[in-house]
């Protein structure tokens, strides 16, 4: 059995609501739901944490460490794009991790272009909508098969 940790940074809290013609319709308890009942149907655990706060991101990723978490799948929404302390705490615990994001930030304003997590991600799936995480936990999962 795996535990996987689902982080969701700032304004994520708002899915549903916000900017639905870049995020979608679906909310933040919807999407944790389905990775929650795909991770029960395969035997796995699935903790999530959505945050507004850097620090409460980085103390959860901390704690990670001491659970044993296997693996991360992160959105870090607006830090994606600002944040060392977060790259630095997951460079810190070593727990491998997919950055995921609903839009294709690669389409959108220049200063989205940048992300400060991934070239140390295992991997990046952006532009697919809720369907992301869905395809990041696949993908995780696969990763700890292998
Ligand atoms: C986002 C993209 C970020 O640029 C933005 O700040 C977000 C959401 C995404 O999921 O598309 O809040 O991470």
């Amino acid at each position: 059995m795996a535990t996987i940790l689902v982080l969701h940074g700032p304004n994520l809290n708002l899915l549903g609501a916000r900017e639905p013609d870049v995020y979608g319709s679906e909310t933040l308890d919807d999407i944790n739901q389905k990775l929650t009942d795909v991770c029960i149907n395969k035997g796995h655990h699935l903790l999530t944490l959505q945050s507004n706060a850097e620090y409460e991101l980085i103390n959860r990723i901390h704690d990670a460490k001491k659970e044993g978490v296997n693996f991360i799948i992160f959105n870090p929404a607006a830090f994606t794009h600002t944040s060392i302390a977060l790259r630095d705490a997951l460079l810190a615990v070593e727990i491998p991790f997919i950055e995921v994001h609903l839009s294709n930030v690669h389409t959108r304003e220049e200063f989205r272009q940048y992300s400060y997590f991934s070239d140390i991600a295992k991997g990046i799936i952006c532009g697919f909508g809720s369907r992301g995480y869905e395809l990041a936990l696949d993908a995780a999962l696969d990763q700890l098969d292998s």
